[in-house]
């Protein structure tokens, strides 16, 4: 169990990439806090149908620790609630993974300045303000990680004007925060997923999905796990002199640009 008796917040983890991510840290013996606007994970159209169970329910079945605080990222308040009362629950905080995130299709015209603000609110603003407020925890502790999920839209366009640009923002955030936390020892990188089975894909028509399965070079889609293990990584001690960096899980998505 590399993370043991590590406490982790994960954002956006009652679904998809950031349910996988704290699955995976309660396996490895995380105490995990999970916040996200809604307790019940999503039901996509295409990817995790079936999937009914709150996170909390899934950590405890690994026989780890869990913690649901309801938590609205885009909103500042809420935000510092969710960081003092992790601290004020588990006593000390170790992992920060900002993983909640949001899509709204469409280009410049078709998206609504509010639609922008709303999108930029939650990818980019509110992983912001959690992480200012978590590094004055995560410098007092020996095992500090920030983990920003970002995407492979950061380096190409076609995630549309609010989303790759919070994306690609993210993957010089990291840099900008390891140069900050470094000499506490704290690390700062993301993770930049390809396609993953998650209910955020339901913008998109079963063409647009199989044209990205086909573009993927290892042939198939990823699952919220592939994200959960580089996850794990990144806030291991295996990774303790890794930072900065932006991490590509991808199955080879990028590397066909
Ligand atoms: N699935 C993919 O193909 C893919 C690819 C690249 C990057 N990503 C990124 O991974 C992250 C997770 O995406 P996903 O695919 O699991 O999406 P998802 O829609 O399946 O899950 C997102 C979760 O975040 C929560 N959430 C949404 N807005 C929130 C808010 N304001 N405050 C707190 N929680 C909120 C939702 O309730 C949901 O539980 C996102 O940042 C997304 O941009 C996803």
């Amino acid at each position: 169990m590399v993370l043991k008796d590590r406490v982790a917040i994960v954002t956006g983890a009652s679904s998809g990439i950031g349910r996988g991510i704290a699955v995976e840290f309660a396996r490895e013996g995380a105490k995990v806090v999970v916040a996200d606007v809604q307790e019940a994970p999503k039901q996509g159209k295409y990817h995790e149908q079936d999937v009914t169970t709150p996170t909390v329910e899934e950590i405890e079945k690994l026989g780890a620790e869990g913690l649901f605080i309801q938590t609205d990222m885009s909103d500042d308040s809420q935000v510092e609630r969710l960081i003092q009362a992790a601290v004020a629950h588990f006593g000390e905080l170790d992992i920060l993974v900002n993983n909640a995130g949001i899509h709204i299709p469409g280009t410049s015209q078709d998206i609504t300045i509010a639609d922008w603000d709303k999108v930029v609110g939650v990818n980019l603003r509110g992983i912001f303000v959690a992480t200012k407020l978590a590094i004055p925890h995560l410098t007092k502790s020996q095992y500090g990680r920030i983990i920003q999920i970002a995407s492979v839209h950061a380096f190409g366009g076609g995630g549309g004007p609010a989303y790759a640009s919070a994306k690609a923002a993210l993957v010089n955030m990291v840099r900008d925060t390891a140069l900050e936390v470094g000499g506490y020892g704290v690390t700062s990188n993301a993770i930049c997923p390809g396609y993953i089975e998650t209910a955020i894909q339901d913008y998109l028509t079963p063409d647009q999905i199989q044209e990205a399965s086909e573009r993927t070079p290892i042939p198939r889609f990823g699952l919220p796990r592939d994200i959960g293990r580089a996850s794990v990584f990144l806030a291991s001690d295996d990774a303790e002199w890794i930072t900065g960096a932006s991490l590509l899980v991808d199955g080879g998505y990028v590397a066909g640009l």
